[in-house]
């Protein structure tokens, strides 16, 4: 598939490293566990919003757009991307802040934090489970009668025009697979917004590969979360114009790893945060890379993985967000 003729901004100048993770390998007792690290893309703090971005940019550019509009937990990712992505164009941005399991603190750190120094132009805040859709057409509305064009970016960038980001990663992964002279048996990703999880699945089904994906829930149910990958899925066989439908059935997720609910980590969430701190140097957040490294390491621990099969795990970011979790995170019996 090629996705050359779909404009796109480019905020990632090299490939993301593999890396294997000998330690936590070792540690496990097999399988041979390697990760892929977008926490290392490109715009402030880096994550998996950059790839995504670049295609969602490049098409509020290509519609006029002054300013982009998004929304996200106050602890979001995609919203400190979004508005990195903005800086760099030269746009505005304003963000819709949901107080999912957290409330707003304009003082708060991590991701809050660089929302200010990077000086978002508009902040808003809403109660969970308020309708972030229409709330954004609102935001919008106002910017048109300010005499702006506003941009309204999918939350988490999971929509069909942002997974196309995680189609090429998927071109970048073979390329490195070949390179690396190693054969990825399994792909296991956090599953959100859906958009990461989706492009990948799409990318695969239309390569020479065939590598099974496995989401690790952050927030809704099996079901509900499959349903939501397929349908982006499907907009994204739509926009590719792919021969081949991709079968409902490649769609796998679990939900077993979000421990108390959304951006609530679990013990085990905090214990593969630890692990990956001391035995590899890597930080994993505590809203998705940790419960994700739980769900991969409880797999491993049931059986799920052929003991010398190759595991890779993507590395979504989320990063700057850890600063928040602080005394969360150290206040678990720390490790060794
Ligand atoms: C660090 C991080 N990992 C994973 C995800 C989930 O990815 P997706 O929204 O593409 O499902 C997000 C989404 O906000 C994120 O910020």
């Amino acid at each position: 598939m090629n996705l050359q003729h779909f404009p796109r901004r480019i905020y990632t100048e090299y490939n993301t490293p593999i890396q294997p993770l000998r330690h936590l390998s070792k540690i496990l007792g097999g399988p041979n566990i390697y990760i892929k690290r977008d926490d290392l893309l490109g715009l402030t703090g880096g994550g998996n919003k950059t790839r995504k971005l670049e295609f969602l940019v490049a098409h509020a550019l290509e519609q006029g757009a002054d300013t982009l509009i998004t929304t996200g937990a106050v602890q979001s990712n995609h919203c400190r991307l979004t508005l990195a992505a903005a800086v760099k164009e030269g746009l505005k941005c304003r963000l819709l802040f949901e107080e999912r399991n957290r409330k707003y603190d304009p003082n708060g750190n991590g991701n809050l934090f660089l929302d200010r120094l990077m000086g978002v132009e508009k902040i808003k805040v809403v109660p969970d489970g308020t309708d972030v859709v229409s709330e954004m057409d609102i935001m919008k509305q106002e910017l048109e009668s300010e005499g702006r064009k506003g941009y309204i970016v999918a939350e988490g960038g999971g929509n069909d025009i942002g997974a196309m980001g995680y189609v090429n990663c998927v071109h970048e992964i073979l390329e490195q697979s070949q390179e690396m002279e190693i054969q990825f048996d399994h792909i296991v990703t956090a599953s959100g917004s859906g958009g990461t999880h989706s492009g990948l699945v799409a990318g695969i089904h239309d390569s020479t590969v065939n590598i099974p994906v496995t989401g690790i829930n952050v927030r809704r149910g099996k079901f509900q979360q499959e349903q939501k990958v397929y349908g982006i899925i499907r907009n994204l066989v739509d926009r590719l114009d792919l021969h081949d439908d991709v079968p409902r059935e490649a769609v796998h997720c679990l939900d077993d790893y979000i421990g108390p609910g959304y951006a609530l980590p679990s013990e085990d969430t905090i214990a593969a945060i630890q692990l990956l701190a001391q035995k590899e140097g890597i930080l994993l957040d505590p809203v998705y890379t940790g419960k994700v490294m739980a769900g991969l390491i409880g797999l491993v621990k049931e059986g799920y993985f052929s003991h010398d099969s190759n595991i890779l795990f993507l590395h979504t970011g989320g990063t700057p967000a850890i600063y928040e979790f602080k005394s969360t995170i150290l206040n678990q019996h720390i490790l060794g």
